[in-house]
């Protein structure tokens, strides 16, 4: 699986801490930055490429962290064909994907620990959407709406 992962300042330094955890596990990553810790950059320069890579296909799924994870969420959820979700607990870093067919992971930099983040981008990634007709059914009606 080739992931993605973006940023902005409030979410640098955890980005940095699980993409070097992805590739020591052999995991394809694409950084879409930044690549240098900037107070006065802005999440959606970053986050906004790495949502289009998803819904092009170019990469399967992408992990967005600013220092809340609220900003990351809200531009990643403006384009079509990505499915973001803020997530801080494990539940629902596999429930997400299994049930919502979440592709972006948003995490909030300045809330969540390493040990914490790292144990629901495991979750996020080895799950699996169920394909169950009722959850189907609830993405068609959220689909292609936009404002
Ligand atoms: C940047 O200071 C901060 O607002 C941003 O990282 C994020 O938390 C927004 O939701």
């Amino acid at each position: 699986m080739r992931i993605g992962i973006a940023s902005d300042h409030g979410g640098f330094s955890l980005k940095e801490e699980m993409s070097a955890r992805l590739k020591n596990g052999g995991i394809d990553v694409a950084d879409f930055g930044p690549v240098k810790l900037d107070p006065a950059d802005d999440y959606p320069d970053f986050v906004l490429p790495l949502s289009f890579a998803v819904a092009s296909g170019e990469i399967e799924r992408g992990i967005a962290i600013c220092g809340s994870g609220v900003g990351a969420s809200v531009a990643a959820n403006k384009v079509k064909k990505v499915r973001a979700a803020l997530i801080h607990d494990a539940f629902s870093a596999h429930q997400g994907v299994e049930d919502d067919n979440i592709n972006v992971l948003c995490l909030g930099g300045r809330v969540i620990g390493n040990e914490l983040a790292w144990e629901i981008i495991e979750k996020f990634l080895s799950a699996k959407f169920s394909g169950a007709e009722r959850h189907k059914r609830r993405l068609a009606k959220v689909a292609n709406i936009s404002d």
